[in-house]
């Protein structure tokens, strides 16, 4: 397919660093290649483990990026500053007309300030895909990720409404945003059959609407003994009731050991992370979903499965208030964690696309490349 007739080709440049971007630039690096543009990946390397990186992009038939920094963990300040450093470079080499950041992860904050400070000399613009989600907890590094990135783009393309107006509340001007609705669901709905064939749970001996999937990982959550404690004790008990499945972040499998929480695994079956079309596969045959996460959150909504959310708020209000999720009481006690699943369990699952919010429709990827063609 050529470019709509008034515009010209367009060099993109897409920003991958961590699990959570790779199916958000998926489906958009495949709408620009088919609408005649040129693409330019670049994959910092925060994430760098085969299962939370390279596995994705198998799964999710990416090419391989056209440059891989390397930049791998470190503080957030180092982390930030190493991809800003190495992205510099790549950056004044290639001059694309844009460069797309997705999300809210040190890579998204790192390389928008890097667009941010090389505007003037290079002409890039900067899209930010997933803007104006809004967690108004600024203790989570993810929140200042966002709003900095946001404030740094010439182009804020929003996933939901309520973005709108977190962007006017911040003095965005209104002209720099665009709803294109949710990406991630244009790789979720066309992955899907492909999941079901592959059936993950029977081969793990596991029946449909018979187990539960929990993943966690947030600091908020991991980083400090007692919070971690009440999570798995939580998690051990809706064991209890159902097979809990935790594929575990390597974050917090390295916190439980440093915690000495190991015992509280006991019950759980506990694997390694999971790739994209596994976890898919879990997740749209489970009875229910408990997780930190925000894209999980997202995806139980999509395929109808009720999610229990494990956070003192979420940016995501769209799948509370249209979707199958709901926020276990905050401060969370293995109580309030047991009540919302057995909520979450009594209202049951609904089918793929029942509760879909606007934009959720498959072709968000579409709408991101008509943003970027005007
Ligand atoms: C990051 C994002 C978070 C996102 C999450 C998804 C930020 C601030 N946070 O958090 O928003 O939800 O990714 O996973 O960008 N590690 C490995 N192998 C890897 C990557 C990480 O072992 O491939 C370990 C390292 O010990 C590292 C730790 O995980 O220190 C944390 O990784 P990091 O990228 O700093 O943050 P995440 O917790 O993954």
């Amino acid at each position: 397919m050529s470019p709509p007739p008034h515009s010209s080709p367009k060099t993109v440049m897409l920003i991958a660093g961590a699990r959570p971007n790779f199916m958000k630039i998926a489906p958009v690096q495949k709408a620009l290649d088919r609408a005649g543009h040129r693409t330019v990946i670049v994959h910092t390397g925060q994430h760098y483990d085969d299962r939370m990186s390279g596995s994705f992009f198998r799964d999710l038939d990416i090419r391989e990026p056209d440059y891989d920094l390397g930049v791998g963990s470190a503080s957030h300040a180092v982390q930030t500053a190493r991809v800003m450093e190495a992205f510099e470079p790549v950056l004044l080499e290639r001059r694309p007309d844009w460069v797309l950041v997705p999300g809210d992860v040190n890579s998204t904050l790192a390389c928008a300030l890097v667009c941010a400070k090389l505007k003037e000399e290079t002409g890039v613009r900067l899209a930010h895909l997933e803007a104006g989600l809004r967690s108004n907890d600024w203790r989570m590094p993810e929140e200042v990720n966002r709003v900095l990135t946001d404030r740094c783009s010439d182009l804020l393309l929003i996933p939901s409404r309520d973005a709108e107006e977190n962007l006017e509340r911040e003095g965005i001007d209104g002209g720099r945003v665009v709803f294109i609705g949710n990406v991630m669901i244009d790789t979720l709905l066309n992955r899907l059959p492909a999941a079901r064939e592959l059936d993950a749970a029977g081969r793990m001996g596991l029946s449909r609407g018979q187990f539960v999937v929990a993943t966690l990982h947030r600091p908020s959550n991991v980083d400090e003994p007692s919070a971690l404690e009440v999570c798995l004790r939580g998690l051990g008990a809706i064991a209890r009731d159902r097979p809990l499945l935790l594929p575990l972040h390597p974050r917090t499998r390295k916190q439980v050991s440093a915690f000495g929480l190991d015992p509280l695994l006991e019950p759980l079956r506990v694997t390694e992370p999971l790739g994209y079309m596994e976890m898919l596969s879990l997740v749209d045959a489970s009875a229910a979903v408990v997780t930190d996460s925000g894209g999980v959150q997202e995806e139980t909504t999509a395929l109808g499965v009720p999610c229990v959310t494990l956070r003192e708020q979420t940016e995501r209000p769209v799948t509370v208030s249209e979707g199958t999720n709901r926020l276990a009481p905050w401060p969370l006690t293995v109580d309030g964690i047991i009540a919302t699943y057995a909520d979450a369990i009594a209202r049951g699952r609904v089918g793929v696309g029942a509760r879909s919010p606007e934009g959720w429709d498959g072709r968000a990827s579409e709408r991101v490349v008509a943003a970027l063609s005007q």
